[in-house]
């Protein structure tokens, strides 16, 4: 890792959230009420009306199971400017990127907030769930400050952030994103920036092992995830959570650590193709390894 020669803000003040979908609202959140200021930015409108209305509906809940207080919430959404001026973002310190998964869109991301920043220094961190962050910060000028802060969905619940430290990312940036993430409450793990980083390598190996084990009719789906979930504590049995993520999200994802680390463990099981052939996707489509009724 090399060293900047210009010292970077201590401290974070201002956070612009690049993209309010599904993962970008709920960033916005967790810095809202970590006293963050917080951009909630995206190009369609419609997406910063419906991210704003989540973050005000998880609030909502929160305060009913007793873990936010009304004032709180009240300070926190005093916190939020939901925009799609991007030009209004450039006071930030901190940049979130979570627009889709797309190698030209992040780095196009970040060589306008390149522009907009006008030489002030900052950080961007990808909320990418596979992409290199190398390969990211190949579009900046300053690929020290580049680094990856991968969330969970749904992120005001799950714990765990995992931070991507690039070939070029600082030792500096690195410490004050981790001191970004112990703001929000978020448990960090720092990963070296190789594909499937920590999380998604091994969650992936598992739900893949388990339809194999389904294809040779070892046990049914649920006593497989049984398996896990009662023997290993795992919350989530590895095939019931691959409904939940999605058959075909899981699918590129295999296809890709496949080609990228070449382990045969990543190839893709016939079961996997077929399914997603058929549009069993998992809860999205009502059908996957389960049948899902209401969202059930
Ligand atoms: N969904 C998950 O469970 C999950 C988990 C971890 C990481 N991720 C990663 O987070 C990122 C975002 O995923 P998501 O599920 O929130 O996607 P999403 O589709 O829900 O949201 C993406 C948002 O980005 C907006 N957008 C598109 N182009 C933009 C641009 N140029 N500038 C600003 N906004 C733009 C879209 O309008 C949309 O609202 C991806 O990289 C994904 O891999 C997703």
């Amino acid at each position: 890792m090399s060293r900047t020669e210009e010292t970077l803000s201590p401290k974070i003040e201002t956070v612009a959230v690049v993209g309010a979908g599904t993962m970008g609202h709920g960033i916005a959140h967790v810095a809202a009420i970590a006293g963050f200021q917080v951009f909630l930015f995206d190009v369609d409108a419609n997406a910063v009306e419906r991210g704003l209305a989540s973050v005000k509906r998880n609030l909502a809940k929160g305060i009913e199971r007793g873990k936010v207080t009304e004032d709180e919430r009240d300070r926190a959404l005093e916190r939020i400017r939901a925009t799609t001026d991007f030009s209004a973002l450039g006071a930030a310190d901190l940049f979130i990127e979570a627009v889709p998964e797309m190698m030209d869109l992040k780095r196009e991301t970040l060589r306008q907030i390149g522009k907009i920043t006008e030489g002030k220094p900052f950080i961007f961190a990808s909320n990418t769930s596979s992409l290199s962050i190398s390969e990211i910060a190949k579009s900046a000028a300053r690929p020290e400050r580049v680094i990856g802060m991968h969330f969970f969905n749904p992120v005001h619940v799950m714990r765990l952030v995992e931070i991507v430290v690039g070939e070029k990312t600082s030792d500096e940036t690195l410490n004050v994103v981790r001191a970004a993430a112990a703001r929000m409450k978020k448990e960090a793990i720092t990963v070296r920036d190789v594909p499937g980083f920590a999380s998604s390598r091994l969650g992936v190996a598992l739900g893949l092992e388990a339809m194999r084990m389904l294809e040779q009719e070892v046990a049914s789906a649920k006593d497989i995830d049984t398996a896990m979930e009662l023997g290993y504590n795992h919350p989530v049995g590895p095939l019931r959570l691959t409904d939940l993520v999605g058959l075909d999200v899981r699918l590129k994802i295999a296809e890709y650590l496949h080609s990228a680390l070449g382990s045969e463990g990543f190839r893709p099981p016939e079961i996997l193709r077929r399914m997603v052939k058929e549009g069993k996707l998992g809860k999205k489509t009502g059908e996957g390894f389960y049948r899902w009724e209401e969202g059930k």
